[in-house]
């Protein structure tokens, strides 16, 4: 099985981001945001999308963009958190890639989200609830398909990218 791409998943403010870029310069390797890929796609932001389309529309979005963006070697993907829910993505992920979970806590997601305003699921009355729910839903999900779990509370982007690259497999640094 190739392992070419390194893919960060993981629920919403677990850095996915933040880190995959780091990673991808430390490694010379492109960085590809999923998210930011489709509203360089599309012409609109996510909120925009799920707004028009809902989220069915928005996750065939998602779908392919993953397939696009898996279709070369070598980069650095981050995802969307919930673009592991569809069995197909699943499959996609684990065949193109070696997979990252940015096991984060909801408290850690609460610091980064609190005041959100990018992310539709967290337009609700109680954002805390909603990301507890989902990450019941989800984490038994991402620690199915991750090659490497790595927790990330409390600790700096940079560290936690260092610790990665060092246990990667050596045909991927
Ligand atoms: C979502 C996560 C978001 C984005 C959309 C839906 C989710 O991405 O794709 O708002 O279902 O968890 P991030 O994980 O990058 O915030």
């Amino acid at each position: 099985m190739s392992h070419r791409n390194i893919i960060l998943i993981g629920p919403m403010g677990s850095g996915k981001s933040t880190i995959g870029n780091i990673i991808a310069r430390r490694l010379h390797r492109e960085f590809q945001d999923s998210d930011q890929f489709i509203e360089k796609r599309t012409g609109v932001d996510i909120a925009r999308i799920f707004d028009i389309e809902g989220e069915q529309g928005f996750r065939d979005r998602e779908s392919n963009a993953l397939i696009e963006l898996l279709s070369q070697d070598n980069r650095v993907i981050a995802t969307g958190g919930g673009s592991v829910l569809r069995k197909e993505n699943q499959k996609l992920l684990k065949q193109r890639g070696y997979i990252i979970f940015l096991d984060t806590s909801v408290n850690q997601q609460m610091s980064r989200l609190a005041r959100d305003k990018k992310r539709p699921l967290l337009q609700t009355e109680n954002p805390r609830e909603r990301l507890e729910t989902l990450l019941q839903e989800r984490r038994p999900i991402y620690l199915d398909l991750a090659d490497l779990a790595v927790k990330t509370d409390k600790r700096a982007a940079r560290r936690l990218a260092a610790d990665i690259i060092n246990q990667l497999p050596d045909n991927l640094t």
